[in-house]
């Protein structure tokens, strides 16, 4: 039995990766700002061990405080993943920066922790959800695009950090595609659409393989390759 914690899992991929540790029996803790949210998946599993705490990384002295304190009360994580992200179609400029605030800011302020706390622990996973979209810049959402270019960089940082000082904190940069959840509601022209729950499957394989970097669906591996070869030029004709 793992002790995990699930940073953003009220809905879409970290709700459904959280359904999936809890019905293997883990000790999940769930976070998110919609207390209403947490609250109706504390009551689907009345017999399970499973924790939910109000949680805005954007806010994120306060975020630190809160993981530090339920890693306190709980007696500890063996996983953190680090789940919340927001995308907008055409941002505003203040969706830009809510942009940046959530995914880039909210993400170093839990993954800072996280390594400094596996650290001192002497082991630990820290897993991010990044996404295809790092890959390269957006004519449509570069801040999104941009704001998770930095999370994988920096996830790959903290990796050859771990492997230099030998502290054993292996981490895992998680790079779906398309999934089905509230975010890419508004969306059109998607394609290799996943399930939140077929995508969760996924992601939780490549946790458990310790994978560096997981694209998911595994076919988004190619669209990868192809997207790291196409110089701007060509990119520019299909994006
Ligand atoms: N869907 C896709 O196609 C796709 C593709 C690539 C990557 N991703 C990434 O996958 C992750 C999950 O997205 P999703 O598609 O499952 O969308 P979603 O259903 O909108 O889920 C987003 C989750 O993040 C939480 N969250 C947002 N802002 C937060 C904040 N300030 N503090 C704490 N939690 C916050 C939300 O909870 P509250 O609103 O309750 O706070 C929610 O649980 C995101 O990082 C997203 O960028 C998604």
């Amino acid at each position: 039995m793992m002790k995990i914690i699930i940073i953003g899992a009220t809905t879409g991929i970290g709700k459904a990766l959280a359904e999936l540790y809890i019905s293997q029996g883990h000790e999940v803790t769930v976070t998110g700002r919609r207390t209403e949210l947490l609250g109706e998946i504390q009551r689907l599993y009345p017999d399970k061990k499973i924790h939910t705490s109000a949680m805005d990384v954007a806010d994120i002295d306060n975020a630190r405080r809160i993981i530090q304190d339920l890693a306190d009360k709980n007696g500890g994580f063996d996983k953190v993943i680090i789940n919340a992200g927001v995308g907008f179609g055409k941002a505003s400029f203040e969706e830009e920066i809510k942009t940046i605030d959530i995914n880039v800011r909210g993400f170093v302020a839990i993954a800072q922790w996280a390594y400094q706390y596996f650290k001192s622990k002497g082991g630990g996973h820290i897993i991010g959800i990044s996404s295809l979209a790092a890959l390269k810049g957006s004519a449509y959402a570069p801040e999104y695009h941009a704001s998770k270019a930095f999370i994988s960089n920096y996830m790959q940082g903290l990796r050859l950090r771990s492997a230099k000082y030998i502290h054993h904190i292996p981490i895992t940069d998680i790079r779906p595609g398309f999934v089905d959840t509230e975010m890419t509601k508004q969306n059109k022209g998607m394609f290799w659409v996943a399930t939140p729950e077929k995508a969760a499957q996924q992601i939780a394989d490549a946790i458990e393989a310790k994978k560096n970097v997981a694209y998911i669906t595994k076919r988004y591996f190619l669209l990868a390759i192809l997207m790291k070869l196409s110089p701007e030029w060509v990119f520019k004709k299909i994006f």
